[in-house]
């Protein structure tokens, strides 16, 4: 295997001429440049990535947490990362938190040191747990940080979401129009902060139209299919049941129309189900599913050439930036017809 002893004989300049070019450490001549070039391409000199991070203290590894990669929207935007990575030659360490609230405080914190130990160049963390002792931990890190989905009070991270209050505002104005007035909603978790944010918009929406809140017909579900199942079972044992749902995210939606097909309910014409995220999944669903769509690549997409851009040029200031999700109506919303103005 050649060395860079080899290259540096072939080209005809020292060893620190190649490093220098292989590193882009320091200015060198083009004609030197082109010499060193040649003599790599010749001789097929593989230079090490370990030798090349000592010598730039730069690893071209970003580091990304997320809760679970198996929930279809993380897999979307972890897509749109991790191609963006690639194309810009970066690579990409993903650790998982899992969806329970304890074990992913745990996990994250673990993760955290570990990947600050394995000096990423910059850390993507998405839907972070919002809790104060994590942030705390984010706020030490010296590296540059992206936090997507999640509005961190962080000093020094770049933001990038859409606007979960204003989606859950939009998913519930869009029942009423039809002419629901029984509104109940599954939320995600509550430490997650869009969830939190989603369940503010659906209140300020009925609040707006006048709408009472009924505080049993608000379940706190765990953003997976089981936990969307369990909140209808539940909704089920009640007297009276809402005639259509806001739930956090689709999965929750497509675990509660399951539920009540088991029990010989029928979507949209008993209940009506609305989700937030538009999965790929939930144009597949009987019946197909109504959603709030988020620009799920786009964020991974922008998230990553925010963070590599800020490791190349870290004296760019942090921004918030967020990103438009839409209405995409399918078939699970009935229309009762009757238009219901806003209140004051
Ligand atoms: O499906 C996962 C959900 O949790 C998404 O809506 C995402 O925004 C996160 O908060």
């Amino acid at each position: 295997m050649a060395t860079i002893k080899d290259v540096a004989g072939l080209a005809g300049v020292s060893i620190s001429t190649v490093s220098h070019v292989v590193n882009g450490t320091r200015f060198v001549s083009e004609e030197a440049t082109s010499k060193v070039r040649d003599a790599i391409t010749t001789l097929d000199y593989k230079p090490s990535a370990l030798a090349r991070s000592l010598k730039t203290s730069k690893t071209r590894t970003v580091g990304m947490l997320t809760s679970s990669n198996a929930n279809p929207f993380f897999a979307e935007v972890i897509q749109g990362v991790e191609a963006t990575c690639y194309d810009l030659g970066y690579h990409l360490v993903l650790c998982n938190s899992g969806m329970s609230e304890q074990s992913g405080l745990e996990k994250q914190a673990a993760y955290l040191q570990t990947l600050s130990e394995k000096r990423v160049d910059g850390l993507l963390v998405m839907s972070a747990y919002s809790s104060e002792l994590f942030f705390q931990l984010l706020d030490q890190q010296s590296f540059p940080l992206v936090v997507l989905d999640c509005n961190a009070p962080l000093k020094n991270a770049d933001i990038i979401m859409d606007d979960p209050d204003l989606g859950g505002y939009e998913a519930t104005r869009y029942l009423i129009e039809q002419g629901h007035r029984a509104i109940g909603c599954i939320s995600g978790p509550n430490l997650l902060s869009p969830s939190k944010e989603r369940l503010n918009g659906y209140r300020r929406a009925l609040c707006d139209f006048g709408i009472t809140v009924n505080p049993q017909w608000i379940i706190e579900g765990a953003l997976t299919a089981e936990s969307g199942y369990q909140a209808a079972c539940q909704l089920m044992t009640l007297e009276a049941m809402p005639s259509a749902l806001f739930c956090g995210n689709d999965l929750m939606a497509m675990g509660a129309i399951s539920a009540l097909q088991s029990k010989g309910l029928i979507v949209p014409d008993d209940v009506s189900i609305i989700g937030y995220d538009d999965i790929e999944l939930a144009a597949y669903t009987s019946p197909p599913l109504t959603s709030i769509a988020q620009p799920k690549r786009k964020l991974g997409v922008m998230a990553a050439k925010t963070l590599i851009q800020r490791i190349e040029n870290p004296d760019t200031a942090p921004s918030v930036k967020t990103l438009k999700s839409t209405l995409v109506v399918r078939h699970s919303v009935k229309d009762l017809g009757g238009i219901y103005e806003k209140s004051a």
